[in-house]
């Protein structure tokens, strides 16, 4: 499988109770390797555009209140397969439905506040990343 970069983003309440680093050491532990990180309060028209796939949803405002609730911390993952084994990594979108040793089992506190954000496809991953760190800047740690 090809290593790529997708986007993890730790939400508002993993970082509020001060599960960051638990979730950055699973990450790890799991073979991802951090290419980018910032801490950043989104604003709403922010939070909107990044989740601009649920407009019209029954939860998207709560999910936008939310994520304006507190800073979240979005990394750039890289990993063989990334995409796929980060959703994996993560689990079900609600804690009660997670598999066992997956991060919103271990971590979330329900269906809403679940702890943390993975991109779902690699076209996404591609935007995602973008949206927090500019090619140039991720381009310009590395190179
Ligand atoms: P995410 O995008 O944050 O990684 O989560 P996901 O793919 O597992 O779930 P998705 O369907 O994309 O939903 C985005 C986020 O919206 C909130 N949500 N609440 N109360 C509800 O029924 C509900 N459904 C979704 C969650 O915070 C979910 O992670
Ligand atoms: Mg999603």
């Amino acid at each position: 499988m090809a290593t790529v970069v997708t986007l993890g983003m730790i939400k508002p309440d993993a970082v509020a109770s001060g599960k960051a680093g638990l979730i950055i050491a699973h990450l790890q532990r799991e073979g991802f390797v951090i290419r980018a990180a910032r801490l950043v309060r989104m604003t709403r028209p922010q939070a909107a555009a990044f989740y601009e796939v649920h407009r019209g949803r029954p939860f998207y405002d709560d999910l936008v209140a939310f994520m304006t609730s507190g800073p979240c911390l979005p990394m750039a993952l890289e990993r063989a397969d990334a995409v796929a084994q980060l959703r994996t990594a993560i689990g079900a979108t609600d804690p009660a439905e997670a598999a066992p040793g997956t991060i919103r089992k271990l971590y979330a506190e329900s269906k809403g506040k679940n702890a943390i954000h993975a991109s779902d496809s690699l076209e996404n991953a591609g935007r995602e990343v973008g949206f927090f760190f500019p090619e140039g800047e991720l381009a310009g740690l590395w190179g």
